[in-house]
Order: structure tokens, then C-alpha cells, then sequence
């Protein structure tokens, strides 16, 4: 059964070989992928990507990792990839996730889909702590992550390098205490 969250405008559900071609479409872009410490620079990275995200959809029990589409409500038209996955190893702390394609950027999505996986992380999930992280210079993806409320914990300086420039990663979170006191 296809597991799906509803957020306001968009229904966020398992990923399919059918969208192979999308993930193919945000690997590609280069501008897009800027800031993203995700691998998907060749075919190889975007096929096993897509697997890990099925076998991970297909597991019965013990689902850990919930990468999902974003699709239009209405249309189901592909809008971006987003994730939630619980810490391997910290079992009640998870991190968020997510990437959308340029045309979907500064509609208010990202907020709606950071929102639903804050419910679905301490309510379903029961996390005591939600976490996302950005690279330094992504603007949007830490006023994304302040409008929806998480705290900014710090930064881990240049410890990856991130395809042209050693990334320097600022950490966001909110812990169940926050949430319940309707921080979000
Ligand atoms: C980061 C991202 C998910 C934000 O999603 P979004 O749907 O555009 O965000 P929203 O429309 O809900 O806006 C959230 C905030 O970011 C701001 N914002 C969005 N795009 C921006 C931009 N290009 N420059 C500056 N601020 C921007 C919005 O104005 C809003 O801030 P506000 O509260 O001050 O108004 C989206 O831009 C994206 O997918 N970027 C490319 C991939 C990426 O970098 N993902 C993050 C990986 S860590």
C-alpha cells in the first residue's frame, strides 16, 4: 500500500520507477543541486537512490526512512522530493528534508510540507526532536526552516566538500516540548 501525508495543497506519497525521470530532472540541475548533500550527480547515484527509496517503502515493519514525493493534490504533477528519516542512531530524533523544483520554489510549499512532516514526526513517529540542516549560504532553506519555527542549534564548519566548495552545515531543530507548546 502506498503510504501518503496531505498537506494543504499536496499529497506527499512513496516514489515509483515511474519517477525516475524526475529525480534524473533535479540531479541534473546543477543551480538546484547547489546547496543539496544529496548524490545525485550520475545515473548510477539517481538509480540507487530510487531503490533505497523503494525498499524502504516496501518494508512492512521498522520503516525508518520516508523519502516521498511532493505532487499537486489535483494534478499529482511532480513538484520535488522531500524526506523524513528517523536517526539510526538516535531512535527518537529524525530529520526533514526537502527539494523542489524551481518552478515550485516561493509558493509557500516548502513550509506546508516542512509543517506536515513536524505533525507526522512528533504525533505518528513520536520523535522528541525534528532536525533539518542547510548549507550556510542556502538562504531560503534556513528561513524556511525559522519561519516553521525550528531553532537554530549551530553550525559544523567545512566538513564536507560539496561539489565546488567545502560546505559548512548550519543545524535546525525543534524537540517535542516546543511543538506541544504550538511552536510550530
Ligand atoms: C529551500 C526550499 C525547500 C524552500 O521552499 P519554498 O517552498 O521556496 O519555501 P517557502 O515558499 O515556504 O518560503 C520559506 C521562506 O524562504 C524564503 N525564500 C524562499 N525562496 C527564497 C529565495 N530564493 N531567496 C530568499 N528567500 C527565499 C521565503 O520568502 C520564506 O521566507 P519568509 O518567511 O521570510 O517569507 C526551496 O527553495 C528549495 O527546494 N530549494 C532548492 C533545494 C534546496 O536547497 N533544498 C534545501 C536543502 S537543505
Amino acid at each position: 500500500m502506498v503510504f501518503s501525508l496531505a498537506t494543504e495543497r499536496l499529497v506527499l506519497d512513496d516514489l515509483t520507477l515511474e519517477d525516475l525521470p524526475h529525480i534524473r530532472r533535479i540531479g541534473n540541475d546543477r543551480e538546484l543541486m547547489r546547496y543539496v548533500l544529496i548524490w545525485l550527480d550520475t545515473d548510477e547515484q539517481i538509480r540507487l537512490f530510487l531503490q533505497h527509496a523503494i525498499d524502504e517503502a516496501e518494508k512492512i515493519q521498522g520503516r525508518r526512512d520516508y523519502t516521498l514525493a511532493a505532487r499537486d493534490r489535483r494534478t499529482r504533477e511532480f513538484i520535488g522530493l522531500t524526506f523524513i528519516e528517523i536517526d539510526p542512531a538516535q531512535e527518537s530524533t529524525a530529520e526533514v528534508g526537502i527539494v523542489l523544483l524551481p518552478a515550485f520554489c516561493r509558493n509557500g510549499y516548502g513550509s506546508e510540507i516542512l509543517r506536515t512532516y513536524l505533525r507526522f514526526g512528533f504525533g505518528t513517529l513520536g520523535m522528541h526532536r525534528v532536525f533539518g540542516k542547510c548549507d550556510e549560504q542556502n538562504l531560503p532553506s534556513a528561513r524556511l526552516m525559522e519561519r516553521c519555527g525550528l531553532v537554530y542549534e549551530g553550525t559544523i564548519r567545512e566538513h564536507v566538500w560539496l561539489r565546488d566548495h567545502w560546505r559548512s552545515t548550519r543545524y535546525y531543530g525543534m524537540v517535542a516540548g516546543e511543538y506541544a507548546a504550538g511552536r510550530a
